[in-house]
C-alpha cells in the first residue's frame, strides 16, 4: 500500500524531471488517484475498474481481447513518451546522452524491485525476443551439447535454437508436453525425463502464449540445477501479470517484454541474468569486454529510443498503483466471469486449466466442429478482437482481457459466443 500512497509524489518527481502528467490533473485523473488508495477488495468492484479504464485511451468501438499480444499504454505512459520525444527533438545528442541516459540506473533499480532481484542482474532492452536470444546465442555450447525445449515455446526463441543447431551442431531435444495439464509432476517429468549427461540448457516458457498454461518452472529448475543444466525462462506472458519473484523461479536467465503486461511503450523488454552467470554469457551486441561480469554489457545497442526506455518508469508507477495482487485477481475474475456463462453451450472446449495455479489472463477456447476462422470472423464482425491459436493439439481463439476490461465489455463476448453457437 505504501507504494500506492506514494504514487502521486513519485509521479510528480519522476525520472528525468517530468511534471505531474496532465491526465492526473483532470477530474478523471483525480478520481483515479482517490480510488487507487482504497484498501478494500476491489476484484468485483466495477466502479473501481471503470476508473482504471478511464486511464486508458482505448477504442470505445473495437473490444480488444488480445492483450496477450500487446497491451495498450495507459495515458500517463503515452504522455511521458511524448514528453521525452519532444525533449529528444530539441537537442538530441545532449538531451539523450547527457540527460535521459542518467535515467537508466534508477529505472534498472525499479525493474529489479518488481522482479525482487538485484539491479546488477537487470539489463534493459527492446523485447523478450532480444532478451532471450541474447541467452540463446550467448551461451558457450559446442557440437553435441543438448538443449531441452518444447514445441509450445515461442517461435522466435525456437528459431534461435534451430539456427544454433544448424551453425554449431548442438542437439535439440523436443519434449512432448500434454496440454492442458494441472499435474505438476507430469509436467516436470516431461522436461526432466529428457535430461541426459549431454544436456547443457533447458528453455521453459513460464506461461505459454498459445493457451495461457502456466508451467511449474521452479520444480523443473530444481532438477536441472542438481544436474548442472542452465535454466532459461521465457517470462514474456507472466511478468507483471502474475505475482512471483524471479529468484524464486530458481532460473539462471529470464527474459520478458515490458510492452505486454506492464503496459510500457511498445519496443521495451528486460533481461535478468543471475549474477554469477553474467561473466560467461556473451552479449549479442559486442561490448568492450565480453567477459566482464557487469550486466550493462548487454546494453551496447548503439542509439536506441530513449523516450521508450524512460517512459517504462511511468508504466511501473501505474502498475504499482493498481498492485500486482489486485491485478492478478481481477484478470482471473474476468476470465471466470465469461467462462461461467458459456461453458454449458454445446461443443465448447476450454484448452486452459481452471486451477488458479495454472492460468490467469489468457484462455484458449474451441468450438468443436467449427473452423477456427469462422468464429474469429464472427467475433470480428461484432467488433471483438481476439487471436487464433493453431499448434499441435491446441486449436481455438485466444481471449485475454486486461485491467481496463469491464464485465460489461465481456457481456458482449458472451452474447457473441451464444449467437455463434446458436447460429450453426
Ligand atoms: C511466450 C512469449 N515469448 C516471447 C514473446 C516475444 O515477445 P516480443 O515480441 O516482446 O519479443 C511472446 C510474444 O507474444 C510470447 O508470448
Amino acid at each position: 500500500m505504501a507504494s500506492r500512497r506514494n504514487f502521486l509524489t513519485r509521479f510528480s518527481k519522476g525520472m528525468g524531471g517530468i511534471m505531474l502528467p496532465v491526465f492526473l490533473k483532470t477530474p478523471q485523473g483525480q478520481q483515479l488517484l482517490k480510488a487507487s488508495k482504497t484498501t478494500k477488495d476491489v476484484t468485483a468492484d466495477e466502479d473501481f475498474w471503470r476508473f482504471i479504464q478511464q486511464a486508458y485511451t482505448i477504442s470505445p468501438n473495437l473490444l480488444d481481447l488480445n492483450n496477450g499480444g500487446l497491451s495498450p499504454q495507459p495515458r500517463v505512459v503515452q504522455e511521458a513518451l511524448d514528453h521525452y520525444n519532444r525533449m529528444c527533438s530539441e537537442t538530441p545528442s545532449y538531451n539523450m546522452w547527457r540527460i535521459l541516459d542518467k535515467g537508466r540506473e534508477p529505472l534498472r533499480e525499479q525493474l529489479a524491485k518488481l522482479g525482487a532481484c538485484s539491479k546488477e542482474e537487470i539489463a534493459i532492452n527492446r523485447n523478450a525476443s532480444e532478451a532471450l536470444e541474447t541467452v540463446v546465442f550467448g551461451l558457450q555450447l559446442k557440437k553435441g551439447d543438448e538443449v531441452v525445449l518444447s514445441e509450445y515455446d515461442y517461435p522466435n526463441i525456437k528459431n534461435a535454437w534451430l539456427q544454433r543447431e544448424q551453425r554449431d551442431g548442438i542437439v535439440l531435444k523436443w519434449i512432448d508436453l500434454k496440454l492442458p495439464s494441472e499435474d505438476k509432476e507430469a509436467l516436470t517429468k516431461a522436461y526432466t525425463n529428457a535430461f541426459s549427461r549431454r544436456t547443457k540448457a533447458v528453455l521453459i516458457t513460464h506461461m505459454t502464449n498459445w493457451s495461457g498454461q502456466i508451467l511449474p518452472v521452479r520444480k523443473i529448475a530444481q532438477v536441472a540445477r542438481v544436474r548442472g543444466i542452465e535454466v532459461i525462462v521465457d517470462g514474456a506472458q507472466t511478468f507483471a501479470q502474475i505475482k512471483f519473484k524471479i529468484p524464486d523461479l530458481e532460473c539462471d536467465y529470464f527474459g520478458t517484454s515490458l510492452h505486454k503486461w506492464l503496459g510500457a511503450p511498445i519496443g521495451s523488454g528486460m533481461l535478468y541474468v543471475k549474477k554469477e552467470k553474467i561473466a560467461n554469457l556473451y552479449p549479442l551486441f559486442a561490448a568492450p569486454d565480453a567477459k566482464v561480469d557487469d550486466i550493462r554489457k548487454f546494453e551496447h545497442l548503439g542509439t536506441r529510443s530513449f523516450p521508450i526506455e524512460q517512459a517504462i518508469g511511468q508504466a511501473i508507477h501505474f502498475h504499482e498503483m493498481i498492485g500486482i495482487e489486485r491485478k492478478e485477481k481481477r484478470l482471473r475474475y474476468l476470465n471466470d466471469y465469461w467462462i461461467n456463462q458459456i461453458k454449458h453451450l454445446p461443443n465448447i472446449k476450454i484448452h486452459t486449466p481452471s486451477n488458479p495455479a495454472f492460468y490467469c489472463a489468457l484462455i484458449l477456447l474451441e468450438v468443436v466442429g467449427k473452423k477456427l476462422n469462422q468464429l474469429y470472423l464472427f467475433l470480428h464482425k461484432k467488433n471483438i478482437h481476439v487471436t487464433v491459436t493453431n499448434i499441435k493439439n491446441l486449436q481455438g481463439i485466444r481471449i485475454s482481457p486486461n485491467v481496463y476490461t469491464t464485465t460489461q465489455d465481456l457481456d458482449r463476448l458472451v452474447q457473441g459466443l451464444e449467437e455463434f453457437c446458436k447460429a450453426e
